[in-house]
């Protein structure tokens, strides 16, 4: 998607050989037009796979997951990383391990929001190690409903996450995949096919 890695490389900073910042657009800051984009790329991709519902994780991947979400037509639910004051019932959990945060946190979602019947799309900001996307998948699985896929904003694929997940069979869609930060430099994957034209 060229428009998001227009963005990240303007304004995306590289902190280490493995960790991207890109807050003013996507974990702190906002940018509703490039989400508005994002949310239709998605909307693109699964408009024939009968999605009945967004599931992503609080906080990042609500803004990318609300407007695909928007845009398929149908709610979106994001799990949530503390429980909430007003939900207990019926709660679904699953444990997921931050490689970068080195905490384990318990999520969870109300079975009253994603059920049987349900076939999800799965959206996220980042995908590294992929414990959040397991985690979702699992929170789905657990609640009766299908997974169709998983909808990425940046997959970092010098890490293994995405690798995995297809593997196991599960559909990954990243609308801009990082294959290296090393020296400070941003490289996407399709920068080796791009060299490879030219030369
Ligand atoms: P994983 O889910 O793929 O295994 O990733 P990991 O545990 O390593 O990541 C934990 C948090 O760090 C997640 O956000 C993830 O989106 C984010 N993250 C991972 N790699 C990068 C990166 O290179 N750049 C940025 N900006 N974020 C990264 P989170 O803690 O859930 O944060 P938030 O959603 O509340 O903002």
């Amino acid at each position: 998607m060229d428009l998001l890695k227009k963005k990240i490389r303007e304004e995306g900073v590289v902190l280490s050989d493995s960790v991207l910042k890109v807050d003013s657009f996507l974990n702190h800051g906002v940018d509703p037009q490039l989400m508005d984009a994002i949310g239709e790329e998605f909307a693109g991709r699964y408009g024939d796979e009968s999605i009945t519902k967004v599931l992503t994780i609080e906080s990042s991947g609500i803004a990318p997951g609300l407007m695909a979400a928007l845009k398929l037509g149908v709610p979106m639910i994001f799990a949530r990383k503390r429980q909430s004051l007003t939900q207990s019932e019926g709660l679904i959990t699953s444990k997921v391990y931050s490689f970068t945060k080195k905490e384990e946190n318990t999520i969870s979602v109300s079975g009253k929001y994603i059920h049987e019947g349900d076939r999800v799309l799965i959206i996220d900001d980042f995908l590294a190690n992929g414990q959040a996307a397991w985690g979702l998948i699992d929170l789905a699985e657990k609640a009766g409903a299908e997974v169709a896929g998983v909808g990425i904003v940046i997959e970092k694929s010098f890490q293994d996450g995405g690798g995995n997940l297809r593997q196991k069979g599960y559909r990954v869609d990243s609308l801009a995949e990082i294959e290296s930060l090393e020296a400070g430099r941003i490289k996407f994957k399709e920068d080796k096919a791009a060299e490879a034209n030219l030369s």
